[in-house]
């Protein structure tokens, strides 16, 4: 089972990601929780040319390229193996963020997008992906208030961009609707992590 955490900046999901992951331990089952970009010392590598601030030429196309590339890796080191192996694996991000925020935000375009990430991934879509629903205005100032966090070359866009990359994941979500779960994020995080968890349990035990 493939699952993966989607939303806007500051919609939690990281914070909420670890915690489902901590309560589906403690019940037995065999998990694997990961990030993108990343998840492997290759991915991670990757991830740090894309997000450092200091790369402010970084090319759209090589920005969208650089992220099904470490996309590739991950699956071909960690995601598939694991998968192979009858693990759950729980991901922070995936294939829908470079959707919405390459193929919106950076306005690629979705189907663009889609296409050179089917290439990497092999046409691997995830099981079941939560929307962590969130207002890109109420979004950023959670990641502005947010004292520890160091804001990325993406934090740092402008709120056109995140308008944008808004937009796009709700279209995602209307094209998707059997595999994409919306949840409301704007509510507590023990609120958000009890809906993100019920959910899951459902997909577990084949009621959804
Ligand atoms: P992440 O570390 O998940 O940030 P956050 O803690 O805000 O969830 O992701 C870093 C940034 O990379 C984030 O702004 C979203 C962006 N991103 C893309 O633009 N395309 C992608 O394909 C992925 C996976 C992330």
């Amino acid at each position: 089972m493939f699952i993966t955490f989607e939303g806007p900046d500051g919609s939690g999901k990281s914070t909420i990601i670890k915690r489902v992951f901590e309560k589906l331990s403690k019940e037995g089952y065999q998990i694997v929780l990961t990030r993108e970009p990343g998840g492997t010392p290759i991915a991670e590598k990757i991830r740090d040319i894309i997000l450092d601030n200091a790369n402010q030429e970084l090319d759209a196309r090589t920005e969208a390229l650089l992220y099904a590339a470490s996309r590739r890796q991950h699956l071909v080191e960690k995601i598939w193996p694991a998968l192979k192996e009858g693990k759950i694996v729980l991901c922070d991000r995936f294939l829908d963020s470079s959707l919405a925020y390459q193929g919106g935000g950076r306005s690629l375009g979705i189907q663009n997008v889609l296409n050179v990430n089917l290439f990497a991934t092999e046409n691997t879509y995830p099981d079941l992906t939560l929307f962590f629903d969130i207002s890109p205005e109420l979004g950023l100032k959670r990641v502005n208030q947010d004292k520890k966090r160091v804001a990325d070359r993406l934090d740092n866009e402008n709120e056109n961009f995140h308008d944008k990359v808004y937009e796009a994941f709700k279209k995602i979500v209307d094209d998707n609707q059997n595999r994409i779960v919306t949840i409301d994020a704007s509510k507590s995080i023990e609120e958000v992590t009890e809906n993100a968890y019920q959910i899951i349990k459902e997909k577990l035990n084949g009621l959804r």
